[in-house]
Parts: structure tokens; C-alpha cells; sequence
């Protein structure tokens, strides 16, 4: 606990995306628990789509049961730049212009406002693919932390971009063929295994973003990251001798069955009774996270090879997965075939399904809040990666840590692989080998987050140097 008399007060800024916005709440918890003030900032349109989800009145704080349970944590709004109503679902180039421009000025009258309360501000914790926090905080005279929600490889990757440049191995696509041996920390990685952002010519506008926040996070005083040293020790060492970086993770509640500070974008669908009447560990789960986007075809492949395995199957699918135009994404067919084996849901309690005994295996996009969920329940992974991170992601899980399996690997999803790979997951030598694996990787992070495990000695570390600065 820190001393009551030096009592730190941090603003602290998730990305307002849905898998930020996650370990977010959860570090402002375990900060105030240790006695910290804390002021969350959430935007108005996220603040209104949480609303929404869980019914509640527009200007809905979501802190109130925290603070009623003794914690600190103060909750403000702001506006990103855009109207409420705006879709930002497209993520168009309003979207990020307003990410690039318009979002910092609202920031900044915020936190001026902030200087004036007690006890006073002293550090600004912001999401790592921000543009202006280092610039900010250095402004206001006050610590940067940066948030980072991915896994350390992830981020070191982004951080040596300048090394991915001068080798040519940026935005290369398909014309370099030649492993990657020269990011510290990084034992050998394929160019195909690089976030898409590094290897696609992306367009200038997100480019900007990307180049600008991790120009901001080399001015930052302390990195706190999403991971846990049983997880990438040689990466996060290697990344340790660059800045002080603290792999404080998963941060999670670690029991998925209570409920938590509701903080989802979406309206959660009650699948306990359906999950409650399969045999254990004859369920797939299917979820392609909360922004990114599958191919119509890719889609519908996906759908027929789940029929044609024999699995029960629950697809958590947002509406908005294909495109925003289509009213429903997967075919009728589909739909009127799955009876009794299968549900389709708009959203659910992602922890709470994973952690039912029913569930034997997981269709994922390769979100690292996924990833972490998943190795916790102890759920071998058939990995799709979409977009972003989660391709990096997939090489953990399947190459480093095997874990799972994946499909589409060759750049084609079939009907045919997909059946095969999920019978092979949910029953097959492959399913063996990775429940193996994932058990042991299980008790690897039981161990990051025992009482005296890495992750809570790192987190202790990481305020006892704040306090110090
Ligand atoms: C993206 C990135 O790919 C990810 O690596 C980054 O850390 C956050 O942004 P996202 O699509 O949000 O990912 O996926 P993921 O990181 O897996 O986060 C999704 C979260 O939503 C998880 O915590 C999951 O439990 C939750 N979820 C998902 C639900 O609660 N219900 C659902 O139906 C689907």
C-alpha cells in the first residue's frame, strides 16, 4: 500500500476500443487497491455504447459498486472528435484523423481541469498507440506511463521498426522471404509472422498513428505490459535493458465466473443453460473479437466446415463482421442446419463460456486478451488471425508455445481444412498435444500471478519506482 500522505493520483486512458478497454478497467482496480486516485477517462460514444449494453442511463458511471467498495476511481468523459452517433465501426479516415488530431485537444482540456483536484494529478497512464501522451505529460510536468495491451514480442516489433526499415524487411509483403534474426529479444521470426501493419504499405493516415505513438513511447518514463515473463522471458529481458518495462499480466479477474465491472461494448447473451446441457469438452467456441473483420467467402467456409465437423459449436458473431451493411453475416443455410448442436449469439461473456466445462476448444481470431482467457481455462486455440497483433500472436501460440492449431495458414480457408482441423483439435493427436501444453502453460501463469509470482512482485516494482521519480 502506498503511504496515504503521498498518495499518487493517475489519469489513466484506454484506447476506446473494446480489448483495451478490458485490461484497462482492470489496472485502474488493481492501482486503487494499492491506494492510488485514479481518474479513468472514457469517451462519450464508448461510454454511451456501455450504456446501451448493459441498460443502463446514458450517463451511466461505470466505478460507482468499485467506489461503493472503498476504491478511488473517479470517472470522466470526453469526447474523441466525433459526434456520438457517428459509426465508428467503419474505421474510416474520419476515425483516424480524429485519433490523429482532434482527440488530444479534448485530452488536454480534461487534464487541466484535473490539475486543479485533489490529490493532485501526478502521472498520466495512456494506451500506448496514442499520439500525444509523452508530449502531454511532459506539458503538464507529470510521469508517462504507457499501457500496452499486447504481448512484449508485439510491442518490440513496433518499437525496432527503424531495424524492420534499414533490413527492408518494412511493409515488404511477399517479396522478402528471409527470417528475421536481428530485434533483440526476438528469437527468429518470419516476415509473415509481423503484425499486418508492418507488413503491408499501410495507408497514411494509420502509418502516421503508428510511427507517431511509438515515437511518443520512447519518451515514455515506464512501460506496464499486458504479458507475464513465464510467457516471453528472453523478449521482455531484452526489452528491460531499453526502458523500464514491467510485464504486470494477464490482467484479469482471475476467477471468470464472478462478475466484474461491466464494461462491454455489446448486450452479453446468457449461454449458461444451453453450455450446462453438452458433455464436457465437446464445444467450440467461436469468436472473432470485438473490431476485426472476416471475408464473406472466408466466412462462409468457415461455417460450412463447422457443420460438417462434428462438433457443437457456440459463435459469439457481431453483426458488423463482414461488413456494416450485412443484416445477417452467415448464410441461411447455415443458420436453419445447426439445430440443436450449435448456437449463434451476437456477443457473450467471453470469460464466463470459456471457463464452462463444456467448452473443448476455441475458433479465435488471435486477440491477446483472447490468447490470455484461453490459456487460463486451459482451452487449446484454432487460430484465424484477422488482422494487427494477432498474427505475431498466432506464431506464439502455435509455433512457440503449441498450443493450438491454425487454419488459412497457407493464405486459403477451406470447408474441408477446417472440419479436419476441428475434429483434430477437439478430439484428434493435435487437440491431445495442445491440451497438454496449454495445461502446463496454465500453471506457468498461476505461478506469474501467485502472491509472490512475478507478475504482482513486477507490479509492486513498477509503483515503488513511480513513487520513487
Ligand atoms: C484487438 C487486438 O487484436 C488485441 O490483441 C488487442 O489486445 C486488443 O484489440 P480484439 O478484437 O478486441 O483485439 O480481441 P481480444 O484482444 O481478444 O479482446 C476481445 C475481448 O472481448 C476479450 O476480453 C473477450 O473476452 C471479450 N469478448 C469477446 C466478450 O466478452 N464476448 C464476446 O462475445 C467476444
Amino acid at each position: 500500500m502506498v503511504d496515504p500522505d503521498r498518495k499518487p493520483h493517475a489519469v489513466l486512458i484506454p484506447m476506446p476500443f473494446q480489448g483495451h478497454i478490458f485490461p484497462a478497467v482492470q489496472l485502474a482496480i488493481k492501482l486503487a487497491s494499492k491506494g492510488f486516485t485514479i481518474t479513468f477517462v472514457n469517451t462519450e460514444a464508448t461510454n454511451y455504447q456501455i450504456s446501451q449494453a448493459h441498460h443502463s442511463p446514458i450517463n451511466h458511471d461505470i466505478f460507482s459498486d468499485a467506489r461503493a467498495s472503498g476504491l478511488d476511481i473517479r470517472y470522466e468523459l470526453i469526447s474523441d472528435g466525433l459526434p456520438t452517433s457517428y459509426d465508428r465501426s467503419r474505421n474510416d479516415e474520419q476515425l483516424w484523423y480524429a485519433y490523429l488530431y482532434l482527440f488530444s485537444t479534448h485530452v488536454e482540456a480534461l487534464m487541466q481541469k484535473l490539475l486543479l483536484t485533489s490529490p493532485p494529478v501526478t502521472c498520466l497512464i495512456a494506451d500506448t498507440f496514442f499520439v500525444w501522451p509523452s508530449t502531454m505529460a511532459k506539458k503538464l510536468g507529470l510521469t508517462y506511463v504507457s499501457f500496452w495491451t499486447e504481448p512484449a514480442t508485439v510491442f518490440t516489433l513496433f518499437y525496432h521498426m527503424d531495424l524492420l526499415i534499414a533490413h527492408g524487411h518494412h511493409a515488404c509483403q511477399e517479396n522478402r522471404k528471409d527470417t528475421i534474426t536481428y530485434i533483440p529479444g526476438v528469437p527468429a521470426i518470419e516476415p509473415t509472422d509481423l503484425m499486418s501493419y508492418l507488413q503491408l504499405d499501410i495507408p497514411p493516415m494509420p502509418r502516421q498513428m503508428l510511427f507517431k505513438a511509438m515515437e511518443e513511447t520512447k519518451g515514455a518514463d515506464f512501460v506496464l505490459c499486458n504479458t507475464a515473463e513465464e510467457l516471453e522471458l528472453e523478449t521482455i529481458s531484452a526489452l528491460q535493458r531499453e526502458k523500464p518495462f514491467y510485464a504486470v499480466g494477464p490482467i484479469f479477474p482471475v476467477d471468470f465466473t464472478r462478475s466484474t465491472v461491466a464494461a462491454t461494448l455489446w448486450t452479453e447473451s446468457d449461454c449458461s443453460q444451453w453450455l450446462d446441457s453438452k458433455p464436457a469438452g465437446s464445444v467450440l467456441y467461436i469468436s472473432f473479437g470485438s473490431y476485426a473483420n472476416v471475408s464473406k467467402r472466408d466466412l462462409e467456409e468457415i461455417a460450412y466446415g463447422i457443420l460438417d465437423s462434428k462438433a457443437n459449436f457456440l459463435w459469439a458473431i457481431r453483426r458488423d463482421i463482414v461488413s456494416t451493411d450485412e443484416p445477417e453475416p452467415l448464410p441461411k443455410e447455415f443458420l436453419e442446419e445447426c439445430d440443436e448442436r450449435g448456437i449463434v449469439v451476437p456477443w457473450c461473456c467471453q470469460r464466463e463460456v470459456l471457463s464452462h466445462p463444456s467448452i473443448g476448444g476455441f475458433l479465435t481470431h488471435c486477440g491477446w486478451n483472447s490468447v490470455l482467457e484461453s490459456i487460463w481455462c486451459a482451452v487449446p486455440l484454432l487460430c484465424f488471425p484477422l488482422i494487427s497483433d494477432q498474427l505475431t500472436n498466432r506464431k506464439l501460440v502455435v509455433q512457440d508455445w503449441k498450443i493450438g492449431t491454425e487454419i488459412g495458414g497457407l493464405g486459403i480457408v477451406s470447408r474441408n481444412e477446417v472440419s479436419e482441423k476441428i475434429e483434430s483439435l477437439m478430439g484428434g493427436e493435435i487437440g491431445d498435444q495442445a491440451r497438454k501444453e496449454i495445461k502446463e502453460l496454465k500453471k506457468a501463469l498461476e505461478t506469474a500471478l501467485s502472491p509472490d509470482g512475478s507478475s504482482p512482485k513486477n507490479f509492486d516494482q513498477f509503483i515503488e519506482d513511480l513513487i520513487r521519480q
